[in-house]
């Protein structure tokens, strides 16, 4: 299994040197870290050949390189041991439990598979009905003195491993920079669909996720759909692709494979896809529709509800989209719909209403301001003082079909 992407690999050697010199502008560490990956991987010949083909590929003027973006045979980023934070949320969201874990959890299990046992770990806090994945609020309220202590610093060394439906997932600051890992949104993404039935679904062959993220959503699919082949995913940051990479790989059976691809938006790999899944950016921006990058705020969401549909398999009856939706991008949601008249949409279950805690937005005072009057976000003073948090929004999950 570890052996078939560089299988892969070996024939994209140019390709592949190609797409990581591309990135070593925007993205030094990650573009460094491929081509450490390859290089490590690689039989010692191939390399050889690998930089015999480098310095042809590389003077290169770079309009010249086609399929500048796509970036499919990332490998996985590595982790180094110390990890002492795990999280573990109950499949119905009502309990989020927090443990000190009491063993080294070594490189090659760190970076395989994971299997985290109630003999190695300590209880700090059980947090009925999380609204966040970390809230000090929560852990002040929930856990005892001591342990607040712990668990604040465990959080603040930014390494942990959180366990969701049965799918667990790394995650290290230094590391996965701008990842975007396992969170409330994902979680409650995640249980709208179980709750819709899919994990029982054997007509899902070609699974693609837009923005994977950290890897929690299109790894609990890889484990849990018994028919899914041939998974894809996409993200903006190469971190996030390699973060994927690392935490889905270990999981995956003999006959499924991982693509993952750098870039923006619905892409041809997405085509004659079972199920589309999304968490996308949910948050409204005030410039919009930005001049330079369609995708501010909202433009993710406008373009799944424009040409998802396109990119479901039209044997398959059952194909279709999940998204995530925040109440602040309903507006903008419904609005797409409504000029998009060759799709349905509907709410999957019950919305739940999280504070908002996203650093650029809570920083920022006229954003705040524009989101409470166009975009209903709620500012309540009472609720700082009763929860900690003082702007809150809803989170909900849809579907998306056809009509
Ligand atoms: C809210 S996070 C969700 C991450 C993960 N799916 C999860 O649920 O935990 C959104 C992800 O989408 C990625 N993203 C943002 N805009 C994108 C775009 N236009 N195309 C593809 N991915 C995008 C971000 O880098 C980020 O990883």
């Amino acid at each position: 299994m570890a052996f078939r992407p560089l299988h892969k690999a070996i024939n994209h050697v140019p390709t592949l040197l190609e797409n990581a010199q591309n990135q070593l502008k925007d993205f030094p560490k990650a573009a460094q870290q491929t081509l450490n990956g390859i290089a490590q991987r690689m039989p010692s010949h191939l390399l050889h050949s690998a930089s015999v083909v480098a310095p042809r590929i590389f003077s290169k003027p770079l309009s010249r390189i086609t399929n500048a973006n796509v970036w499919p045979y990332i490998t996985g980023s590595r982790l180094k041991p110390a990890f002492r934070l795990f999280l573990d949320m109950a499949d119905d969201m009502s309990m989020l439990n927090i443990y000190r874990i009491d063993r080294l959890i070594g490189e090659k299990e760190l970076n395989g598979r994971l299997d985290i046992k109630e003999k190695d770990l300590t209880l700090l806090a059980s947090i009925p009905d999380p609204h966040l994945v970390y809230s000090a609020f929560d852990i002040n309220r929930y856990a005892s003195p001591e342990n607040v202590e712990m668990i604040t610093q465990l959080f603040t060394y930014g390494k942990r491993i959180t366990r969701y439906r049965g799918m667990t997932v790394t995650w290290d600051q230094s590391v996965d920079s701008d990842v975007w890992t396992f969170n409330i949104d994902t979680a409650n993404l995640l249980r709208h669909i179980f709750e819709d039935g899919v994990g029982g679904r054997t007509d899902i062959r070609r699974f693609v996720e837009l923005g994977v993220g950290g890897g929690s959503m299109i790894g609990t699919f890889a484990k849990t759909l018994p028919n899914a082949t041939d998974l894809r995913g996409t993200d903006i940051s190469p971190y996030a692709l390699m973060c994927t990479r690392r935490n889905v790989e270990p999981y995956l059976r003999a006959s499924q494979s991982l693509s993952l691809f750098l870039g923006k938006g619905l892409m041809p790999f997405a085509n004659h896809a079972d199920m589309i899944v999304s968490n996308p950016p949910y948050i409204p921006h005030m410039k919009k529709p930005d001049a330079t990058d369609p995708y501010r705020g909202t433009g993710l969401i406008k373009e799944i509800v424009e040409s998802g549909t396109n990119c479901l398999n039209p044997d398959n009856p059952n194909a279709s989209i999940y998204v995530c939706m925040s109440s602040l991008s309903l507006k903008d949601f419904h609005s797409y719909l409504h000029h998009t008249p060759h799709v349905r949409a509907h709410m999957l279950g019950e919305e739940i209403e999280v504070p908002l805690k996203i650093f650029s937005v809570n920083e920022n005072d006229p954003w705040l301001s524009w989101l409470i009057s166009v975009h209903g976000l709620v500012d309540s003073r009472e609720r700082l003082a009763s929860t900690g948090f003082r702007y809150w929004h809803k989170l909900s999950a849809w579907k998306i079909t056809p009509r």
